[in-house]
């Protein structure tokens, strides 16, 4: 999969987040093991504390189509900073994507790449969840 392609379209998907209240947006691209692009971005609401982050959009979209098996995320936010994943969006990519690499990109292409055991040591599993 050509990484120049994967940019292109989370920016693409970026631009199109429903970020009304803060306007920070974020795109995410996950990618499964077959190479398929599963996009996502934020979700905000009236009730600030429902927002959705863009990673667990592009999650759920995956599992609910019966995908399963991934091998990276791509995250790009606005700003100059690469952005990490929150705290809640690890949790949920460990119980069902363990093995991800994250790439998280800045809109003006500055990258960082780590594992997601490195984003998140330690983590509680719960085994019940192995796909
Ligand atoms: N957000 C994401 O979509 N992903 C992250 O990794 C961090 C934060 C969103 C949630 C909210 O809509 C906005 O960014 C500001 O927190």
């Amino acid at each position: 999969m050509e990484e120049g392609k994967i940019i292109e379209l989370l920016r693409e998907v970026k631009n199109k987040a429903l970020a009304f209240y803060s306007d920070f947006h974020v795109g995410a691209v996950l990618v499964t093991d077959r190479n398929e692009l599963i996009t996502g971005f934020n979700i905000e609401s009236s009730s600030y504390g429902l927002t959705m982050c863009a990673e667990r959009v592009a999650l759920f979209k995956a599992l609910s189509e019966g995908k399963n098996s991934f091998k990276a995320i791509y995250i790009m936010s606005d700003g100059e900073d690469p952005c990490p994943p929150c705290g809640a969006c690890r949790q949920l990519l460990i119980d069902y994507a363990p093995d991800i690499m994250v790439k998280m990109i800045s809109e003006n292409g500055r990258s960082v790449e780590l594992s997601l055991k490195d984003l998140l040591p330690h983590a509680f599993r719960d085994k019940n969840l192995s796909l």
